[in-house]
């Protein structure tokens, strides 16, 4: 008996342990179903480049990029270009160096109502009413509201750590992620042949970046998308991918 109310006082505590690392949001996420579910998956992966998901094509800088902006040309139009992957623009991991813009990010934005942001990507500083179509501007608007997460409650923004557990995540990995990018990470390039980036680089260096793909995929490409798994897992994954060869 004494050992069952140990054991139910443990479980209590793990799942205790697992709703502070869930953010209350979730449920939110929880209650999109069928094609609304399928429209926020898809939010993500246009968040990090909807010009290329699209197949649209847009060559000069957007026109509300700001001038002390080191950017140029299309990569400009990337939502993740001005507002972050960690969705904090300048107080996230772009609050300095090449990607500095002094842009707001759009956490301001989790768990409002999708309409409204609708409204912020058709008005005059994004104008994308014009050049995505309605369904896309929905579901990016509902990635917006239901799909960001604060990055900085699992990462240190210092040491660029996931919290996760590399164990868990390597089971994940072995089963999915290593049909395109092999045991070791190392089988995409994601550089050049001179200064080679794998997943063991792009993860310590970018883990934001890394884990905003593994939550949605990878825009223009047949990825997967591990937003089926709870965030839990997904930070797991990360921290494998973290412990995978860099060079
Ligand atoms: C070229 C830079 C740029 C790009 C690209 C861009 N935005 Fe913005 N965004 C801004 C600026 C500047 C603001 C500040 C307020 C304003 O004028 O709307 C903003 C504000 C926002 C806000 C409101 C944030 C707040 O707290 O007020 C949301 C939400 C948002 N953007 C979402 C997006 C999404 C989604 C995309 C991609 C489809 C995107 N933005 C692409 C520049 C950009
Ligand atoms: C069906 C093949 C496929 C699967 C499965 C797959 N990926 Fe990818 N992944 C790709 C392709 C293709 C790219 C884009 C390569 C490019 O365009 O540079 C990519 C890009 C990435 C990137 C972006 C790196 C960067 O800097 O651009 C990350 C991170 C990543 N994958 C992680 C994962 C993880 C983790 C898993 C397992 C959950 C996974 N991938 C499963 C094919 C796949």
């Amino acid at each position: 008996m004494k050992k069952n109310k140990q054991l139910s006082a443990f479980l209590i505590g793990l799942a205790l342990l697992f709703a502070s690392v869930i953010p209350a949001h979730a449920e939110e996420l929880d209650k999109l179903t069928g094609k609304k579910f399928a429209q926020l998956a898809r939010g993500g992966v246009l968040y990090d480049n909807w010009f290329e998901e699209l197949g649209v094509k847009v060559d000069k800088t957007h026109p509300s990029y700001p001038s002390a902006g080191k950017e140029k040309g299309s990569v400009t139009w990337r939502c993740k270009e001005c507002h972050g992957w960690d969705y904090k623009g300048k107080s996230g991991a772009y609050s300095s160096g090449s990607h500095y813009t002094g842009i707001v990010g759009i956490r301001a934005y989790a768990n409002q109502a999708p309409e409204e942001v609708m409204k912020i990507l058709k008005n005059d500083t994004h104008s994308f009413g014009s050049m995505i179509p309605e369904d896309s501007l929905e579901a990016l608007a509902l990635f917006v509201a239901y799909g960001q997460t604060d990055m900085d409650l699992y990462i240190d923004r210092a040491s660029k750590k996931s919290i996760g557990d590399p164990v868990n995540g390597g089971r994940i990995f072995l089963a999915t992620c290593i049909k395109c990018h092999n045991e070791d990470g190392k089988a995409i390039n994601f550089k050049d042949e001179k200064n080679p980036e794998y997943l063991g680089t792009v993860a310590k260096k970018n883990p934001w970046e890394t884990l905003h793909n593994i939550r949605w995929g990878h825009p223009g490409s047949q990825m997967i998308s591990l937003l089926f798994l709870g965030l839990k897992e997904q930070l797991d994954v990360l921290a494998f991918c973290q412990t995978l060869p860099e060079k």
